[in-house]
């Protein structure tokens, strides 16, 4: 198992990983711009040449916004997600970015779990935020400690 940088040639696996985990998929476009962004971080957990989980976020000054955090279905459970979640701490901290702000699905209770877990807060509610299905969205914010 390895962490790197997501790279267009991993478009396929990202997109398929997309389509089978969220409801309201980012596009081919979305992924693209995202890697090919100077203030997105796209990175990967690779094992066996397969992409098993992947970390999108962006940095803005000395502020930071987790876009997307996912593994495959078939990988949970044992610490892919922690793996991703360390990594951006420790690379926000030698960035010297403060806060990490988040929207979450409120019925999404595995990733809300996970947030807690490295001690995001919970900021306030947008009602019915979602589509497919319709929900709620959780804003969090998170503080990297120096
Ligand atoms: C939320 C999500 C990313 C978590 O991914 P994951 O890789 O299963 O997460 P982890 O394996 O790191 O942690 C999950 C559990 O395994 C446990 N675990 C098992 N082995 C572990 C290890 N070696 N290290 C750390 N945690 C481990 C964790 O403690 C955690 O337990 P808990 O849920 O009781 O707190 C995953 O459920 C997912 O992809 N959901 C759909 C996408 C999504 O909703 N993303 C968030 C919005 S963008």
């Amino acid at each position: 198992m390895w962490i790197r940088p997501m790279l267009v040639s991993d478009m396929e696996a990202i997109k398929q990983l997309e389509k089978d985990i969220f409801g309201d998929a980012w596009s081919e476009n979305n992924i693209k711009d995202s890697i090919e962004s100077k203030f997105d971080y796209c990175v990967v957990i690779e094992e066996d040449y397969r992409v098993l989980a992947y970390i999108i976020f962006r940095v803005n000054m000395d502020e930071a916004e987790l876009f997307r955090i996912a593994t495959d279905k078939n990988s949970r459970n044992v610490g892919f997600a922690h793996e991703l979640m360390d990594f951006m701490i420790s690379n926000l901290r030698d960035m010297k970015v403060k806060k990490v702000f988040l929207e979450v699905r409120c019925q999404n209770k595995d990733a809300i779990r996970l947030y807690e877990d490295y001690g995001f807060k919970k900021l306030g509610v947008r009602k019915e935020y979602y589509n497919n299905p319709t929900d709620d969205a959780l804003l969090m914010e998170g503080y990297i400690k120096c």
